[in-house]
């Protein structure tokens, strides 16, 4: 698919196909268009080429049906304040179109998904935003689709609301639903999802599962030296001309990717910067982590590039709802 808007190319020419069953994750920055490629998953925006098909039905020509096999979830929690849990979940189960004889039944089963039976009476702006989060998350679920797909599921939740709503996530995938998030944290990216792409500028720049990306990297291990600035640039020569590295630098802080799986060599590097007497605040290994991935295929880090775009997800709210 791919999206413009004007001369501006928003989705660029983007292939992909996402297994029935399993978490796919779409990681990128800012304006990397994860968004816009939701919408048109969502059918709420069209293609300006391309097409997107759901369980085997176009989403365009099939737009009804394939709102019901998709539950969606906005990044901004969506709840009546002044309504009751109960009442936020009856709207829920008139907007999907659930017979009223099913819906009670349908609500109950949320209510206990959320832990929230024992709240159902009270009004949704008295609740906490982990409760807010989890009953929108239930509502999102209430025609039980196939496919949830969720937009940043856990920015600016606490730690144990995130834990919380990872858990729910992975049992609703237990259940079966198919799962679409996108995400800022790449260890949300790696902890939940069993494949993702890394977008940024409107192309999905690679994908794979969180192990396959992070060989990507290196085959080897990544070297991380903290030093001092005026040290930083005489160890960039060793690594360069006597181990033959490409290592790249920040400050006071030196990356090396290895090649081959290779304590020795990291033994090597260690033993000739003690011997010149550099002065080290730390030297370590470690296996390339999701971040490392992102610097590698992008030149920058991802928490460098998030950033907050409210206008772009007012706009997905208001086409929505
Ligand atoms: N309706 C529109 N008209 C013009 N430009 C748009 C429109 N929607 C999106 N864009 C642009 O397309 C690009 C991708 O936006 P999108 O919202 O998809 O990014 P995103 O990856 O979701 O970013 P974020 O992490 O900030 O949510 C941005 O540069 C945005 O300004
Ligand atoms: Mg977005």
């Amino acid at each position: 698919m791919t999206k413009k808007f004007g001369d501006f190319t928003a989705v660029n020419n983007v292939s992909f196909s996402i297994e029935a069953g399993k978490i796919y994750g779409i990681l990128g920055p800012n304006g990397a268009g994860k968004t816009t490629m939701i919408s048109l998953i969502l059918g709420i925006e069209k293609p300006t080429s391309g097409r997107i098909l759901v369980d085997g039905l176009d989403n365009i020509k099939h737009k009804s049906e394939v709102k019901q096999l998709i539950g969606f979830m906005t990044q901004e929690t969506i709840v009546d304040s002044d309504l009751t849990a109960y009442e936020n979940l009856e709207i829920g189960a008139k907007l999907y179109h659930i017979s009223q004889g099913e819906a009670k039944a349908a609500i109950e089963r949320a209510l206990e998904e959320s832990e929230l039976t024992e709240f159902k009476d009270k009004p949704a702006g008295t609740f906490s935003g982990g409760m807010k989060r989890r009953l929108y998350l239930v509502k999102s679920m209430l025609h039980d689709p196939k496919v949830l797909i969720l937009d940043e599921p856990t920015t600016g939740l606490d730690v144990h609301n995130r834990v919380g709503m990872w858990k729910h996530i992975r049992e609703l995938n237990g259940n079966g639903v198919t799962i679409i998030l996108t995400t800022q944290y790449l260890e949300e990216a790696e902890e939940l999802c069993n494949e993702i792409s890394v977008m940024d500028h409107g192309k999905i720049i690679a994908s794979g599962t969180p192990s396959e990306l992070k060989r990507m990297v290196s085959k080897g291990q990544v070297v991380e030296i903290i030093t001092n600035k005026e040290s930083a640039q005489k160890i960039m020569r060793v690594l360069q001309h006597e181990f033959k590295l490409s290592p790249m630098v920040k400050d006071d802080k030196i990356e090396a990717y290895l090649e081959s799986n290779s304590v020795a060599l990291f033994a090597r590097i260690l033993g000739r910067l003690i011997k010149e007497k550099l002065p080290l605040v730390s030297i370590s290994m470690h296996l390339p982590t999701m971040d490392d991935v992102f610097i590698k295929l992008t030149g920058s880090s991802l928490r460098d590039s998030v950033g907050e775009n409210k206008s772009d997800r007012d706009r997905i709210m208001l086409q929505r709802h």
